[in-house]
Protein backbone atom coordinates (compact mmCIF):
# COMPACT_ATOMS: atom_id res chain seq x y z
CA UNK A 1 0.00 0.00 0.00
CA UNK A 2 0.98 3.78 -0.60
CA UNK A 3 0.04 6.63 1.34
CA UNK A 4 0.13 10.32 -0.08
CA UNK A 5 0.97 11.83 3.66
CA UNK A 6 3.79 14.46 4.39
CA UNK A 7 3.16 16.76 1.77
CA UNK A 8 4.01 15.26 -2.11
CA UNK A 9 5.62 12.10 -0.06
CA UNK A 10 5.27 8.28 0.34
CA UNK A 11 5.45 5.62 2.62
CA UNK A 12 5.74 2.21 2.24
CA UNK A 13 3.23 -0.30 4.65
CA UNK A 14 3.58 -3.56 5.03
CA UNK A 15 2.37 -6.11 7.14
CA UNK A 16 4.71 -9.11 5.70
CA UNK A 17 8.21 -8.62 4.22
CA UNK A 18 6.95 -7.93 0.85
CA UNK A 19 4.28 -4.96 0.51
CA UNK A 20 0.89 -5.23 -2.01
CA UNK A 21 3.08 -3.61 -4.52
CA UNK A 22 5.82 -6.02 -4.42
CA UNK A 23 7.87 -3.57 -2.95
CA UNK A 24 10.65 -5.32 -0.08
CA UNK A 25 11.64 -3.18 2.94
CA UNK A 26 14.68 -3.81 4.37
CA UNK A 27 13.57 -3.65 7.99
CA UNK A 28 17.28 -4.13 9.12
CA UNK A 29 18.59 -1.18 7.74
CA UNK A 30 15.28 0.88 8.57
CA UNK A 31 15.89 -0.19 12.26
CA UNK A 32 19.75 -0.08 12.14
CA UNK A 33 19.59 3.36 11.19
CA UNK A 34 18.46 4.37 14.31
CA UNK A 35 20.78 2.44 17.21
CA UNK A 36 21.42 5.03 19.84
CA UNK A 37 25.29 6.22 19.67
CA UNK A 38 26.45 8.00 23.06
CA UNK A 39 29.34 9.57 24.56
CA UNK A 40 28.51 10.18 27.97
CA UNK A 41 25.90 8.98 30.16
CA UNK A 42 22.37 10.29 30.66
CA UNK A 43 21.28 11.91 33.33
CA UNK A 44 17.61 11.06 32.51
CA UNK A 45 16.92 8.02 30.05
CA UNK A 46 19.76 5.34 30.06
CA UNK A 47 19.82 2.86 27.45
CA UNK A 48 17.64 -0.32 28.00
CA UNK A 49 17.76 -3.41 27.49
CA UNK A 50 15.19 -5.68 28.42
CA UNK A 51 11.96 -8.46 27.36
CA UNK A 52 8.86 -6.89 28.71
CA UNK A 53 8.78 -8.37 31.75
CA UNK A 54 12.41 -7.54 33.09
CA UNK A 55 14.58 -4.35 31.83
CA UNK A 56 18.04 -3.09 32.79
CA UNK A 57 19.18 0.78 32.07
CA UNK A 58 22.92 1.10 32.37
CA UNK A 59 24.93 4.32 31.81
CA UNK A 60 27.74 4.85 29.38
CA UNK A 61 29.86 2.16 31.17
CA UNK A 62 26.99 -0.61 29.69
CA UNK A 63 26.12 -1.21 33.73
CA UNK A 64 25.12 0.80 36.27
CA UNK A 65 28.48 1.84 37.44
CA UNK A 66 27.99 5.99 37.78
CA UNK A 67 24.54 6.06 37.39
CA UNK A 68 22.32 3.87 39.39
CA UNK A 69 19.19 2.91 36.81
CA UNK A 70 16.65 0.75 37.73
CA UNK A 71 16.19 -3.13 37.61
CA UNK A 72 13.07 -3.74 37.90
CA UNK A 73 10.48 -6.95 36.88
CA UNK A 74 6.64 -7.55 36.50
CA UNK A 75 6.91 -9.80 39.65
CA UNK A 76 9.20 -7.28 42.40
CA UNK A 77 7.05 -5.28 44.60
CA UNK A 78 7.15 -4.65 48.04
CA UNK A 79 5.50 -2.92 50.85
CA UNK A 80 6.23 -1.02 54.13
CA UNK A 81 4.28 -2.36 57.23
CA UNK A 82 1.32 -1.34 57.55
CA UNK A 83 1.14 1.75 60.44
CA UNK A 84 0.03 0.93 63.80
CA UNK A 85 -2.07 4.20 64.49
CA UNK A 86 -5.42 2.48 66.18
CA UNK A 87 -7.97 2.26 63.82
CA UNK A 88 -5.90 2.18 61.21
CA UNK A 89 -3.68 -0.71 60.83
CA UNK A 90 -5.36 -2.63 58.18
CA UNK A 91 -6.49 -1.69 54.40
CA UNK A 92 -10.04 -2.72 55.40
CA UNK A 93 -9.69 -0.09 57.88
CA UNK A 94 -9.54 2.95 54.62
CA UNK A 95 -13.23 4.04 54.95
CA UNK A 96 -12.76 6.41 51.91
CA UNK A 97 -14.32 9.51 51.30
CA UNK A 98 -18.25 10.68 50.81
CA UNK A 99 -19.22 13.02 48.54
CA UNK A 100 -22.70 14.10 47.38
CA UNK A 101 -22.85 13.79 44.07
CA UNK A 102 -25.94 14.22 41.45
CA UNK A 103 -28.07 14.39 45.23
CA UNK A 104 -26.77 11.38 47.21
CA UNK A 105 -23.67 10.41 49.09
CA UNK A 106 -20.91 8.80 46.82
CA UNK A 107 -18.23 6.57 48.26
CA UNK A 108 -14.80 7.90 46.92
CA UNK A 109 -10.76 6.27 47.43
CA UNK A 110 -9.62 9.34 48.19
CA UNK A 111 -7.34 10.29 50.93
CA UNK A 112 -9.33 10.51 54.22
CA UNK A 113 -7.56 13.66 56.67
CA UNK A 114 -8.98 11.77 59.35
CA UNK A 115 -6.98 8.71 58.47
CA UNK A 116 -3.91 10.25 57.42
CA UNK A 117 -2.14 7.27 58.19
CA UNK A 118 -3.62 4.52 56.05
CA UNK A 119 -4.39 6.37 53.41
CA UNK A 120 -0.59 7.67 53.20
CA UNK A 121 0.09 3.91 53.10
CA UNK A 122 -2.58 3.22 50.41
CA UNK A 123 -0.71 5.88 48.27
CA UNK A 124 2.78 4.65 48.90
CA UNK A 125 2.23 0.68 48.30
CA UNK A 126 3.23 -1.24 46.80
CA UNK A 127 6.28 -0.34 44.88
CA UNK A 128 8.18 -2.10 41.76
CA UNK A 129 11.29 -3.16 43.46
CA UNK A 130 14.49 -1.84 41.67
CA UNK A 131 16.50 -5.09 42.49
CA UNK A 132 20.01 -4.59 42.24
CA UNK A 133 22.44 -2.06 40.74
CA UNK A 134 25.14 -3.82 39.04
CA UNK A 135 28.96 -1.44 37.83
CA UNK A 136 32.28 -1.83 37.35
CA UNK A 137 34.59 -1.50 40.31
CA UNK A 138 37.94 0.31 39.57
CA UNK A 139 39.60 -1.43 42.42
CA UNK A 140 37.86 0.66 44.88
CA UNK A 141 39.47 3.91 43.48
CA UNK A 142 37.08 7.10 43.57
CA UNK A 143 36.23 7.14 39.90
CA UNK A 144 34.06 9.47 38.10
CA UNK A 145 32.41 9.23 34.41
CA UNK A 146 34.92 12.43 33.52
CA UNK A 147 37.57 10.35 34.21
CA UNK A 148 37.09 7.44 31.51
CA UNK A 149 38.42 8.44 28.22
CA UNK A 150 37.65 7.86 24.55
CA UNK A 151 33.64 6.48 25.26
CA UNK A 152 31.85 5.19 22.96
CA UNK A 153 28.41 3.03 23.22
CA UNK A 154 25.55 1.93 20.78
CA UNK A 155 22.71 -0.25 21.42
CA UNK A 156 21.75 -2.72 18.53
CA UNK A 157 18.46 -2.48 18.29
CA UNK A 158 18.22 -5.20 15.93
CA UNK A 159 19.80 -7.50 18.17
CA UNK A 160 19.42 -6.19 21.73
CA UNK A 161 22.82 -5.93 22.41
CA UNK A 162 24.23 -2.20 24.12
CA UNK A 163 28.48 -2.32 22.94
CA UNK A 164 30.51 0.02 25.20
CA UNK A 165 33.96 1.05 25.08
CA UNK A 166 36.47 3.30 27.41
CA UNK A 167 39.73 3.63 28.43
CA UNK A 168 40.32 3.82 31.92
CA UNK A 169 44.17 5.22 32.60
CA UNK A 170 44.80 4.80 29.15
CA UNK A 171 43.31 0.90 29.19
CA UNK A 172 40.48 0.13 27.28
CA UNK A 173 37.33 -1.77 28.88
CA UNK A 174 34.93 -3.54 26.23
CA UNK A 175 31.83 -4.30 27.88
CA UNK A 176 28.34 -6.23 26.01
CA UNK A 177 25.19 -6.02 27.62
CA UNK A 178 22.34 -8.75 26.50
CA UNK A 179 18.75 -9.21 28.49
CA UNK A 180 17.48 -13.14 28.25
CA UNK A 181 14.04 -13.32 25.64
CA UNK A 182 12.31 -15.38 28.25
CA UNK A 183 13.76 -14.98 31.70
CA UNK A 184 14.67 -12.29 33.96
CA UNK A 185 18.18 -12.27 33.43
CA UNK A 186 21.23 -9.96 31.78
CA UNK A 187 23.90 -11.46 30.14
CA UNK A 188 27.15 -9.04 30.35
CA UNK A 189 30.83 -9.41 29.17
CA UNK A 190 34.12 -7.46 30.22
CA UNK A 191 37.11 -7.54 27.88
CA UNK A 192 39.98 -5.51 29.34
CA UNK A 193 43.69 -5.82 30.20
CA UNK A 194 42.43 -4.23 33.71
CA UNK A 195 40.97 -7.59 34.33
CA UNK A 196 44.09 -9.56 33.84
CA UNK A 197 45.81 -7.17 36.16
CA UNK A 198 42.88 -8.05 38.61
CA UNK A 199 42.54 -3.72 38.94
CA UNK A 200 38.63 -4.15 37.84
CA UNK A 201 35.86 -5.71 39.46
CA UNK A 202 31.98 -5.65 38.98
CA UNK A 203 29.77 -4.56 41.58
CA UNK A 204 26.42 -5.39 43.18
CA UNK A 205 24.35 -3.54 45.43
CA UNK A 206 20.99 -3.44 46.35
CA UNK A 207 19.08 -0.31 47.16
CA UNK A 208 16.12 0.34 49.81
CA UNK A 209 13.00 1.44 47.85
CA UNK A 210 11.54 4.89 49.62
CA UNK A 211 8.06 5.88 50.12
CA UNK A 212 8.43 8.23 47.43
CA UNK A 213 7.11 5.23 44.90
CA UNK A 214 7.06 7.50 41.74
CA UNK A 215 10.80 8.55 42.43
CA UNK A 216 12.60 8.52 38.88
CA UNK A 217 15.65 7.64 37.63
CA UNK A 218 16.90 6.83 40.22
CA UNK A 219 15.21 4.51 42.40
CA UNK A 220 15.81 3.45 46.25
CA UNK A 221 18.88 4.58 48.22
CA UNK A 222 21.79 2.75 49.55
CA UNK A 223 22.05 4.32 52.84
CA UNK A 224 19.31 2.76 55.15
CA UNK A 225 21.21 -0.81 55.29
CA UNK A 226 19.98 -1.41 58.49
CA UNK A 227 16.21 -1.96 57.46
CA UNK A 228 17.21 -4.87 54.98
CA UNK A 229 19.24 -7.72 54.98
CA UNK A 230 21.06 -9.86 51.85
CA UNK A 231 22.86 -12.91 52.49
CA UNK A 232 25.45 -14.64 50.37
CA UNK A 233 25.67 -18.25 48.96
CA UNK A 234 28.92 -18.52 47.20
CA UNK A 235 29.54 -21.71 45.03
CA UNK A 236 32.30 -22.74 42.69
CA UNK A 237 31.76 -20.52 39.65
CA UNK A 238 28.32 -19.25 40.93
CA UNK A 239 26.53 -17.92 43.76
CA UNK A 240 23.31 -16.59 44.84
CA UNK A 241 22.33 -13.32 46.93
CA UNK A 242 18.97 -13.74 48.63
CA UNK A 243 17.58 -9.78 49.55
CA UNK A 244 15.13 -9.28 52.13
CA UNK A 245 12.94 -6.25 53.00
CA UNK A 246 9.77 -6.42 55.08
CA UNK A 247 8.02 -9.52 53.30
CA UNK A 248 9.74 -9.44 50.58
CA UNK A 249 12.38 -11.79 49.28
CA UNK A 250 14.34 -12.23 45.97
CA UNK A 251 17.42 -14.07 44.90
CA UNK A 252 19.99 -13.10 42.66
CA UNK A 253 21.91 -15.31 40.61
CA UNK A 254 25.46 -15.14 39.33
CA UNK A 255 27.19 -17.35 37.17
CA UNK A 256 30.66 -16.89 35.77
CA UNK A 257 33.13 -18.46 32.97
CA UNK A 258 36.05 -17.90 34.47
CA UNK A 259 38.68 -18.05 37.77
CA UNK A 260 36.70 -15.24 40.12
CA UNK A 261 36.28 -14.77 43.86
CA UNK A 262 32.73 -13.17 45.23
CA UNK A 263 32.97 -11.39 48.25
CA UNK A 264 30.51 -9.38 50.65
CA UNK A 265 28.68 -7.53 51.91
CA UNK A 266 31.80 -4.25 52.25
CA UNK A 267 30.83 -3.10 55.56
CA UNK A 268 28.38 -0.68 56.22
CA UNK A 269 27.06 -1.84 52.90
CA UNK A 270 24.72 -3.82 51.09
CA UNK A 271 27.49 -4.14 47.67
CA UNK A 272 28.95 -6.94 46.76
CA UNK A 273 32.43 -7.84 44.70
CA UNK A 274 33.01 -10.29 42.35
CA UNK A 275 36.86 -10.61 42.01
CA UNK A 276 38.87 -12.23 38.42
CA UNK A 277 41.51 -13.76 39.97
CA UNK A 278 42.84 -16.35 37.01
CA UNK A 279 44.69 -13.84 35.13
CA UNK A 280 42.43 -13.88 32.35
CA UNK A 281 41.69 -10.42 30.35
CA UNK A 282 37.42 -11.36 29.51
CA UNK A 283 34.59 -12.56 32.06
CA UNK A 284 31.40 -13.46 30.76
CA UNK A 285 29.01 -13.23 33.73
CA UNK A 286 24.83 -14.28 33.39
CA UNK A 287 22.79 -12.78 36.16
CA UNK A 288 18.89 -13.97 37.38
CA UNK A 289 16.72 -12.56 39.11
CA UNK A 290 13.95 -14.56 40.37
CA UNK A 291 11.31 -14.48 43.56
CA UNK A 292 12.96 -16.49 46.69
CA UNK A 293 10.38 -19.03 46.50
CA UNK A 294 11.50 -20.17 42.99
CA UNK A 295 14.42 -22.40 41.56
CA UNK A 296 16.29 -19.69 39.28
CA UNK A 297 18.14 -21.75 36.46
CA UNK A 298 21.03 -18.77 35.20
CA UNK A 299 21.53 -19.16 31.57
CA UNK A 300 24.97 -19.15 29.80
CA UNK A 301 25.90 -15.60 28.03
CA UNK A 302 26.00 -17.81 25.17
CA UNK A 303 22.49 -18.52 25.69
CA UNK A 304 20.92 -14.99 26.32
CA UNK A 305 22.85 -13.33 23.01
CA UNK A 306 20.93 -16.06 20.80
CA UNK A 307 17.95 -15.71 22.59
CA UNK A 308 18.42 -11.96 22.55
CA UNK A 309 19.13 -11.96 18.76
CA UNK A 310 16.57 -14.20 17.83
CA UNK A 311 13.58 -12.61 19.58
CA UNK A 312 13.91 -8.54 18.02
CA UNK A 313 14.89 -10.45 15.14
CA UNK A 314 11.11 -11.42 14.81
CA UNK A 315 10.10 -8.57 17.01
CA UNK A 316 11.12 -6.04 13.75
CA UNK A 317 9.87 -8.83 11.07
CA UNK A 318 6.83 -9.47 12.19
CA UNK A 319 3.55 -7.89 11.86
CA UNK A 320 2.77 -4.12 10.26
CA UNK A 321 6.57 -2.12 9.93
CA UNK A 322 5.87 1.56 8.40
CA UNK A 323 8.94 2.50 6.00
CA UNK A 324 9.51 6.22 5.29
CA UNK A 325 12.26 6.20 3.20
CA UNK A 326 10.67 7.54 -0.07
CA UNK A 327 9.58 10.10 1.74
CA UNK A 328 11.22 13.33 1.06
CA UNK A 329 9.69 16.04 3.82
CA UNK A 330 12.60 16.97 6.33
CA UNK A 331 10.15 15.74 8.60
CA UNK A 332 10.03 12.05 7.57
CA UNK A 333 13.35 11.07 9.16
CA UNK A 334 12.64 12.25 12.25
CA UNK A 335 9.06 10.81 12.26
CA UNK A 336 10.72 7.70 11.41
CA UNK A 337 13.58 7.49 14.75
CA UNK A 338 10.42 8.01 16.83
CA UNK A 339 8.30 5.19 15.48
CA UNK A 340 11.81 2.79 15.91
CA UNK A 341 12.73 3.98 19.04
CA UNK A 342 9.09 3.73 20.23
CA UNK A 343 8.78 0.18 19.35
CA UNK A 344 12.02 -0.39 21.48
CA UNK A 345 10.71 1.33 25.08
CA UNK A 346 7.28 -0.42 24.39
CA UNK A 347 8.39 -4.04 23.36
CA UNK A 348 11.13 -3.68 26.48
CA UNK A 349 9.09 -1.94 29.10
CA UNK A 350 5.35 -2.86 28.40
CA UNK A 351 5.11 -5.83 26.46
CA UNK A 352 3.77 -7.68 29.83
CA UNK A 353 1.77 -10.32 30.35
CA UNK A 354 0.85 -7.52 32.63
CA UNK A 355 0.63 -4.33 30.45
CA UNK A 356 1.44 -0.91 32.47
CA UNK A 357 -1.37 1.22 33.26
CA UNK A 358 0.01 4.20 32.61
CA UNK A 359 3.01 4.66 29.29
CA UNK A 360 5.26 2.60 30.50
CA UNK A 361 6.98 0.89 33.53
CA UNK A 362 10.13 2.06 33.34
CA UNK A 363 11.28 5.14 31.74
CA UNK A 364 9.04 7.17 29.21
CA UNK A 365 10.55 7.86 26.32
C1 LIG B 1 29.96 13.08 21.53
O1 LIG B 1 28.73 13.11 20.85
C2 LIG B 1 28.30 14.40 20.45
C3 LIG B 1 26.88 14.28 19.91
O2 LIG B 1 26.75 13.21 19.03
C4 LIG B 1 29.28 14.95 19.45
O3 LIG B 1 28.90 16.25 19.07
C5 LIG B 1 30.66 15.00 20.09
O4 LIG B 1 31.62 15.40 19.16
C6 LIG B 1 31.06 13.62 20.64
N1 LIG B 1 32.29 13.75 21.41
C7 LIG B 1 33.29 12.91 21.27
C8 LIG B 1 34.46 13.17 22.14
O5 LIG B 1 33.26 11.97 20.48
C1 LIG C 1 1.00 -5.38 49.84
O1 LIG C 1 -0.13 -5.29 50.67
C2 LIG C 1 -1.37 -5.50 50.03
C3 LIG C 1 -2.47 -5.22 51.03
O2 LIG C 1 -2.31 -5.98 52.20
C4 LIG C 1 -1.41 -6.93 49.50
O3 LIG C 1 -2.62 -7.13 48.80
C5 LIG C 1 -0.24 -7.14 48.57
O4 LIG C 1 -0.19 -8.48 48.14
C6 LIG C 1 1.07 -6.78 49.25
N1 LIG C 1 2.14 -6.86 48.30
C7 LIG C 1 3.37 -7.24 48.60
C8 LIG C 1 4.35 -7.25 47.51
O5 LIG C 1 3.68 -7.55 49.74
C1 LIG D 1 20.07 8.96 52.56
O1 LIG D 1 20.38 9.88 51.53
C2 LIG D 1 19.29 10.76 51.23
C3 LIG D 1 19.70 11.60 50.05
O2 LIG D 1 20.18 10.81 49.03
C4 LIG D 1 18.97 11.59 52.43
O3 LIG D 1 17.85 12.43 52.15
C5 LIG D 1 18.65 10.70 53.62
O4 LIG D 1 18.48 11.48 54.77
C6 LIG D 1 19.77 9.70 53.86
N1 LIG D 1 19.34 8.73 54.87
C7 LIG D 1 20.16 8.29 55.82
C8 LIG D 1 19.57 7.26 56.76
O5 LIG D 1 21.30 8.67 55.93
Amino acid sequence: MHFKVLGASVIALSTSAASVTGHIIDRKAVVRAFNPRRNVSSTITPLQVGNGNFAFGVDITGLQTFSPFATMSTWGWHNFSLPTTPGQTAVEDFAGLDWWTHDRLVNYNQPNPAQGDISSWLIQNPQRLNLARIGLSFKGEETTEEELQDKAQELDLWTGKISSSFKYKGTTVYVETWADASSDSIGISVESELLARGSLEIFVDFPLPTRNKFDAPFVGVSNATSSHRTTLSPRKGSATIRHDLDETSYDVSFSWDSKAEISGPIKGTHRYLLQPSGGKKDIALSVTFSPAAAKARVPRLAQIKEASQNWWESFWNLGAFVDLSAATSEKAMELQRRIILSQYLTAVNSASAYPPQESGKFYQC
